[in-house]
């Protein structure tokens, strides 16, 4: 295959002009520059467009011998490239970059023309686009990618939530340039308008959580365990040969024995130790709190990236505290805490088996409020290569999931309430060891008391809406007489039916 060169590219500005290219990608950064190449080495006849025109030039003068190529310098020319209905690729920056890419797109675009916004869009911006769309006639589809930049050229996990029509204008484009496993695309689709952005959104707040048990386990091993890093960087290779075998897993062993070169220390150790985040964290537990799904795990691990960055705070409370005499001795004594390398490796398998439950949780309530018919087995199959949460853990998930599609958690089907309940003694141990050493666990407490809340015959909510009652007579149901009450507090105490 020849690529066209760029003085090839047609300077077209007749929208009605029909071109042969089958799919078009605007906005050529890493991602959507990868994505390009992915399409043109799948043999796929791609126009490339960026609003700064140097980026597309560059793609095309790199990488045109790839496949075949034609470069767009403007959205006129995107538009003539491509064959009918179009199908465009958007893969900005998120938020405002998105609409003004699409304020100049759609007024070129004709009745059934496809634009498929492939960024992290708030899956609520994308409800808006794909009603504003449908307004005008062009089918719109918001499509989470995961897999990072390597995914993006090699084949990341795609998640597209648009109608069915689209889809199958669409759907085979990124099936075919989508991770596979067994054959199977890491691809399909999730449901209508908002739903792909959302279970992306869902997919990152995993990954949060996912990212911050793998750094408590590695402060535990440092800190209690005391391992030297590099054995610690042995024990995640070493696990990533059992259940615990997952991409995060394998890339943690690498960062922890890589050697900073300028000073020859370990690199974990010159890097400074506030993490940023983009967003979807956040965006996850505000949806989750909307929605009222616990999301616990991923509610810490966001919190514990705030609290890392909050570093003018830490510092000033780490001086106040400093002199407090808690009985702490610095922490590091692994036989006073009792904790072994095999219970951080069963506790950090039940953990992560938690906090993907509550992921599930919340897509099926989404999907629920939504009306969106989303199947929670399409995901844990997709997930399974191609995106950063990729786990053998996943298939294990989807088999769980498919044999019992009504089980109202994934911790309430038998393997996994099996799995969980045989470490939950170790879990146990892990969070008493940190508490104990003084070493931050959120994620692992927060899952732990979730679990304990979930097995609990009775919880102490039961208090909670007495005092509701008290200040303001917010009723109360009884355990043993259908109905809704209330207590007269401030008079005589009576109980009367409200
Ligand atoms: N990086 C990842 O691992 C990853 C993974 C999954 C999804 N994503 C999502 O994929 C999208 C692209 O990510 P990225 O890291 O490749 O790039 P990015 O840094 O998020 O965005 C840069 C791209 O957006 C364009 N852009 C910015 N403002 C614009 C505007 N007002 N009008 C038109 N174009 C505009 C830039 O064009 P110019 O060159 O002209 O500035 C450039 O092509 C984002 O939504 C990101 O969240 C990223």
């Amino acid at each position: 295959m020849s690529a066209s060169t760029p003085t090839t590219a047609t300077p077209a500005t007749d929208r009605h002009q029909q071109g042969t290219a089958q799919v078009a990608v605007t906005g050529l950064a890493v991602m959507g520059r990868n994505l390009a190449r992915n399409l043109a080495r799948n043999g796929f006849r791609v126009a490339v467009h960026n609003r700064t025109t140097s980026r597309a030039e560059a793609l095309v003068e790199e990488f045109g011998h790839e496949g075949d190529f034609t470069l767009a310098r403007t959205a006129e020319e995107l538009v003539a490239a491509l064959e009918r209905p179009r199908r465009i690729i958007v893969m900005v920056k998120a938020g405002e970059a998105t609409d003004a890419v699409l304020d100049e797109l759609v007024p070129l675009l004709d009745e059934g023309d496809i634009v498929a916004d492939a960024g992290n869009a708030h899956w609520r911006d994308t409800v808006r686009r794909h009603a504003a769309l449908a307004d005008k006639g062009i089918r719109f589809a918001g499509v989470g990618v995961s897999g990072g930049e390597v995914g993006a050229l090699e084949g990341p996990s795609i998640m597209p939530g648009c109608d069915a029509d689209t889809y199958g204008e669409l759907g085979p484009f990124l099936e075919i340039i989508s991770a596979h496993v067994d054959d199977e695309p890491c691809c399909t689709l999730i449901g209508p308008d908002g739903s792909g952005h959302f279970v992306k959104m869902v997919h990152n707040g995993i990954e949060y959580s996912d990212m911050q048990l793998i750094a408590e386990t590695y402060d535990l091993l440092r800190g209690p365990l005391g391992l030297p890093v590099d054995a610690v960087a042995d024990t995640f290779r070493a696990w990533n040969d059992t259940e615990l075998e997952s991409y995060l897993v394998q890339i943690t062993a690498e960062v922890l024995a890589h050697t900073d070169a300028d000073t020859g220390r370990p690199f974990v150790d010159v890097v400074r130790d506030a993490a940023e985040q983009k967003g979807t964290g956040r965006w996850t537990v505000q949806t989750a709190l909307d929605l009222g799904v616990p999301v616990t795990g991923i509610a810490e691990a966001t919190m514990a990236r705030a609290v890392s960055g909050d570093t003018e705070r830490r510092a000033a409370v780490r001086e106040a505290l400093e002199p407090v005499d808690d009985g702490d001795e610095g922490g590091s004594d692994a036989a006073a805490v009792d904790l072994s390398v095999d219970d951080l490796r069963a506790a950090l398998y039940a953990a992560k088996v938690v906090s993907y439950a509550q992921g599930l949780d919340m897509v099926r309530e989404g999907s629920r409020e939504n009306d969106w018919d989303i199947d929670p087995a399409d995901l844990s199959r997709i997930w399974r290569d191609g995106c950063i949460i990729r786990a053998r853990l996943l298939g294990d998930i989807t088999q769980a999931v498919e044999e019992h599609p009504d089980a109202p958690s994934l911790l309430a089907t038998p393997t996994f309430a099996a799995a969980v309940a045989d470490r939950l003694p170790a879990l146990r141990r892990v969070v008493t060891a940190a508490v104990a050493s003084g070493t931050p666990a959120p994620v692992f407490s927060a899952v732990l008391a979730y679990v304990d809340a979930l097995r609990a015959e009775r919880l102490p909510a039961a208090l909670v809406q007495g005092l509701r009652d008290y200040f303001g007579a917010h009723t109360y149901e009884r355990v043993d007489r259908e109905g809704t009450f209330h207590t007269e507090w401030s008079k005589d105490r009576a109980e009367v039916e409200a």
